[in-house]
């Protein structure tokens, strides 16, 4: 991402980036000592005046904790990401007590993990081989539900494929149990509020797995950019590239692995996996074809998201490949906007203030695999333009902030981030890791200073707000180290986002157990709605994850229809029936 800078600029960018969070901090600690409304996002360690970052759960509310049971959760989908989320799960918070999964390589290999320094460490490693043995497993979810009292579960944690987050949502909401399904939040904007609306019904919880909401990381460079150093934000770059164009190769271990009847990958490509023996064989269609839902209209005829009466259940997936292969099918995984795009979309919208979009236009191409090449219906490359509003947009229909998303299959140059540009300074978050920042060449200075290669410290303008200041040499206390850099850990969990993400959902839990709570507004002392229970909320529920999901899903249907949407804000509302999921709906609030 950090496209052509040099490692030394890398390294004043990082620890401009710290100083800067650190600055901040002593700034605001040294305003309001006694605050006790206001979370310390960092503590000045006693020596020399250098800053360290508080933890996760100090930094998110949720570190008085201590002293609560776990909460005893199942995990649905042990697949690649189900794998993350046991490798970072604290079982202090939730204990995983049941897994569910129906491909057989999968349930053997979320016990067995793989070996470190990957982050997928199995359960038998988590929790120790006798107490795995503990662990139930089954291969339905309905199974699953049936013993849920038996084992006392409160919660589920679902990984599977986009296509059953609505169903499988559902059907566990309508269990009793709180619900943390893993992004994109469904397949359609009809589908995300029905997820809400039941866990309303219900009084449970819903949470949806944008790690961004829980990293440190992110939260840090929040704090930078609300604190008006870069200046005014007029584009976000971000992007999403890999290149999946080597040959694939296989050893003669692999190939007795892989059922070569479901055409092995003629390219490296981790969205076109081969089907191993050991799920074929346990797996015949008429098993495959008992793995069924109900699709919901759009709108049923009162006006709520259900299936409409005499709907018939389809089969999740046509054949065992499709079930695999969940991600180049549009139908089950939404291609590459809902599966890549949507992190970063979610970011730059968290930079911009959660604020609503309102356009997207976008090109898709199919430009590289075909047949014979992995075939797939979902695009290898999207290009797509957002515009959402800037800070005075309500009386400047001028002050738009441009953010470009691109995610190409070919080239993994640049590999992934997000670039904002700010008219004072850049922030480049690269890989969920690293955050750079610079300081814009001030041409009100003789010296030259500014750029990539100048260090810089916090200071407080004329109109005391906070400023960045180029210096030749390092200053100021220290910045604390909050990237990942190079040589640093493989891994960080509260970098990551996922582990502080369950810890909060057990928090919330726990809290609802205590209080009752729900989903409703109230109007704050500065004139503003807000959830009134917003603390003891998931940072990313379902409301704030339709949104990211609106992004997503639109701007594949621009890219399909070649169009450019604008976003109605109806969409956005789960109150309101308006869900743009295709392309009649598009203009539905127009007509209005
Ligand atoms: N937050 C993140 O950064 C992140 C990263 C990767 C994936 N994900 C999300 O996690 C989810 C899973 O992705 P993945 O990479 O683990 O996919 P995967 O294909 O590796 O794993 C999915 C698992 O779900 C199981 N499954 C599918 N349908 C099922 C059913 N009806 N009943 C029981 N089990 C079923 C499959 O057998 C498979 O083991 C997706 O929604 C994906 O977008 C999130």
């Amino acid at each position: 991402m950090a496209l052509d800078l040099t490692p030394e600029q890398k390294a004043i960018g990082a620890k401009n980036f710290a100083q800067a969070a650190a600055d901040l901090e002593r700034d605001r600690q040294a305003k309001s000592p006694n605050d006790p409304t206001r979370r310390t996002f960092m503590k000045v360690a006693a020596a020399a005046g250098a800053v360290v970052p508080v933890s996760a759960a100090v930094y998110f509310g949720y570190e008085q904790w201590k002293g609560n049971k776990p909460v005893k959760v199942a995990l649905i989908g042990c697949g690649d990401e189900g794998n993350i989320l046991v490798g970072d799960h604290n079982p202090a918070f939730t204990k995983i007590v049941a897994v569910c999964d129906v491909r057989p390589y999968n349930m053997e290999r979320i016990f067995a993990g793989e070996a470190a320094p990957s982050p997928r460490k199995g359960l038998n490693k988590v929790y120790g081989e006798a107490e795995a043995k503990t662990i139930a497993k089954y291969d339905t979810v309905e199974a699953l539900l049936a013993d849920k009292d038996k084992l006392g579960i409160e919660g589920v944690i679902l990984a599977t494929p986009l296509i059953t987050h609505r169903p499988m949502t559902i059907q566990c909401l309508e269990a009793g149990l709180h619900v943390l399904c893993e992004k994109l939040m469904a397949r359609t904007i009809a589908d995300c509020k029905a997820m809400i609306a039941k866990a309303k019904e219900k009084g449970l919880l819903l949470s949806i797995g944008h790690q961004r909401h829980y990293s440190m990381l992110y939260a840090h460079a929040l704090e930078v950019v609300n604190s008006g150093l870069i200046g005014d934000i007029k584009h976000i770059r971000a992007l999403w590239h890999r290149n999946n164009s080597w040959d694939m190769k296989y050893s003669d271990k692999e190939k007795e692995a892989f059922d070569a009847a479901y055409d092995l990958p003629t390219i490296r490509d981790g969205w076109y996996p081969p089907i191993r023996k050991q799920d074929s064989a346990k797996l015949p269609q008429a098993e495959l074809d008992k793995l069924q839902f109900v699709p919901i209209a759009a709108l049923d005829a009162r006006n709520k998201y259900a299936p409409k009466p005499g709907s018939k259940p389809e089969p999740y997936y046509t054949d065992i490949k499709e079930l695999v292969r969940w991600r180049i099918s549009d139908r089950t995984g939404g291609g590459l906007m809902a599966e890549l795009g949507s992190h970063q979309l979610d970011a730059a919208s968290i930079f911009l203030g959660k604020v609503k979009p309102i356009s997207v236009v976008g090109t898709g191409v199919k430009s590289f695999y075909g047949p014979g090449k992995n075939p797939r219906d979902c695009e290898d490359g999207v290009f797509c333009t957002y515009e959402f509003p800037g800070p005075t947009y309500a009386t400047n229909k001028q002050d738009v902030v441009v953010v470009t998303y691109s995610s190409v299959s070919t080239n993994g140059f640049e590999d992934y981030g997000e670039c904002l540009m700010g008219s004072r300074g850049t922030m480049i978050v690269e890989k969920e890791a690293n955050v750079y920042l610079f300081k814009e060449k001030d041409p009100g200075k003789k010296t030259d200073a500014g750029g990539k290669d100048t260090a810089i410290t916090v200071t407080v303008s004329k109109d005391g707000k906070p400023a960045a200041e180029a210096s030749s040499t390092w200053g100021g206390g220290g910045g604390a180290a909050i990237s990942k850099g190079p040589g640093g850990p493989a891994w960080d969990s509260d970098i990551r986002g996922y582990r502080s993400e369950m810890e909060h959902f057990a928090y919330c839990i726990r809290a609802w157990d205590k209080r009752p709570v729900s989903y409703e507004f109230e109007v704050g002392a500065d004139g503003k709605k807000k959830w009134k229970h917003a603390d003891i909320l998931p940072r990313c529920h379902g409301e704030i994850a339709m949104a990211d999901a609106i992004l997503a899903l639109t701007a594949n249907l621009a890219i399909k229809h070649w169009l450019r949407i604008d976003f109605n804000p109806n969409w956005f509302d789960p109150d309101k029936h308006a869900a743009g999921d295709h392309p009649e709906d598009l203009f539905e609030g127009k007509k209005a």
